[in-house]
């Protein structure tokens, strides 16, 4: 099992969706960082199930307890740790999953890994509730980047063929992706709720699932972060995208769309604006060789459909050894990607965090 991540912002999740408890231990968080636990609360918030209806019908508050390395609202430099109560289990939805293997989720993989040791209530470790950790280190790592003038915001750029405006690669402002945000159904052009929603409404009446894109962008991310050859600002951002349930691919600038242009396309020309180096363009998403060039960060990453469908689909039970059918009855978020976009901003701000640390930046 590896449940850490990070060489210098340190973390180690724990728990499953129906024990008692889920939380992360973090270390490397500089004694005397003010935390705000509002912000915090504010983020839980907007990854918390049972506030759409494009998400399952599981309340949870998601309030983060901190138990340990916070006194007096600074951090004490020991480590940190957050724990978030499950209070909201239904197990007994998940009986038949025990044998029953569901397609697309992580039943049948784990089972073999652990030998059918894992907890299989509510998908376990394996559940997507094991975002709620990440949103709460998340939420610590973007308070530290603010205070050097650092500001990450996500929104959906996609549900099934319904797509949002993108961000302007080049002129992303501060303001803007604060004020992103605050909005509930997080996109650019409002315009796309009502058709985005039709589409997960649709899906969910056809007893399917439908998936999406997210895109996050980072501004005010100074030039010279990232360490080649492994430490590469895509490799370790991306580590952490991947650990995300459901994320399949992620792409930075025009990632999959760059093979079809020429070099005179791709290549973003370059010039002094008020003394500074920037890129005319952001093909390149804010990072060349690894490292960042001072434009803005941006990134998207793919999410797949929920796998968990009331339609009914063929399976394997392991018990009896046999094929068998499976319609899955329990709660589930007909479309992850509303409630994932917090989890891409704070696994962008982790890595940010982690590769911020680095000696030899010596920036944080
Ligand atoms: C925010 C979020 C919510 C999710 N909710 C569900 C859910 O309700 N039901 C489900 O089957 N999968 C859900 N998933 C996805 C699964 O956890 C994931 O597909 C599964 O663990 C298999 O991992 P993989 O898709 O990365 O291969 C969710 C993912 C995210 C990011």
């Amino acid at each position: 099992m590896r449940g850490q991540f990070g060489e210098h912002f340190k973390l180690s999740i724990f728990g499953e969706s129906h024990g008692p408890a889920i939380g992360m231990v973090i270390d490397g968080i500089p004694a005397g960082t003010v935390i705000d636990e509002e912000a915090i609360a504010r983020d839980m918030a907007r990854r918390a199930p049972g506030n759409d209806p494009t998400a399952t019908t599981r309340k949870e508050a998601d309030r983060v307890k901190i138990v340990s390395g916070l006194f007096e609202g600074r951090a004490t430099g020991t480590p940190l740790c957050g724990m978030i109560e499950n209070t909201n289990t239904r197990s007994g939805d998940y009986a038949q999953l025990r044998t029953r293997m569901r397609p697309g989720h992580a039943d049948y993989a784990g089972f073999i890994k652990y030998g059918g040791y894992n907890d299989p209530r509510g998908g376990g470790h394996f559940s997507a509730r094991l975002t709620a950790p990440l949103v709460f280190a998340g939420s610590i790592a973007r308070q530290i980047l603010a205070a050097k003038g650092i500001e990450i915001a996500a929104h959906i750029a996609a549900i099934g063929d319904v797509a949002d405006t993108p961000f302007d690669p080049v002129n992303v402002d501060a303001a803007a992706l604060r004020a992103l945000r605050e909005r509930r159904f997080t996109l650019i052009d409002p315009a796309k709720e009502a058709p985005m929603r039709a589409c997960v409404d649709e899906a969910r009446m056809a007893m399917d699932s439908v998936g999406g894109m997210v895109e996050c962008a980072a501004v005010g991310v100074p030039a010279g972060v990232g360490s080649p050859f492994f430490g590469s600002v895509e490799s370790v951002v991306s580590s952490l995208l991947f650990s995300i349930p459901a994320v399949k691919a992620v792409e930075f600038g025009d990632g999959m769309a760059l093979p079809r242009m020429r070099g005179s396309q791709s290549n973003d020309a370059m010039a002094f604006e008020d003394g500074r180096v920037r890129t005319l363009t952001n093909h390149n998403g804010g990072v060349t060789g690894g490292i960042t060039n001072g434009m803005p960060v941006i990134l998207r990453a793919a999410l797949k459909p929920t796998p968990s469908i009331a339609r009914e689909q063929r399976t394997v039970n392991l018990e009896t050894g046999e094929d068998t059918t499976l319609s899955i009855t329990g709660r589930h978020d007909p479309c992850v990607v509303p409630r994932a976009v917090v989890v891409v901003e704070s696994a962008l701000a982790i890595a940010l965090c982690d590769l911020m640390m680095d000696d030899r930046a010596a920036r944080l």
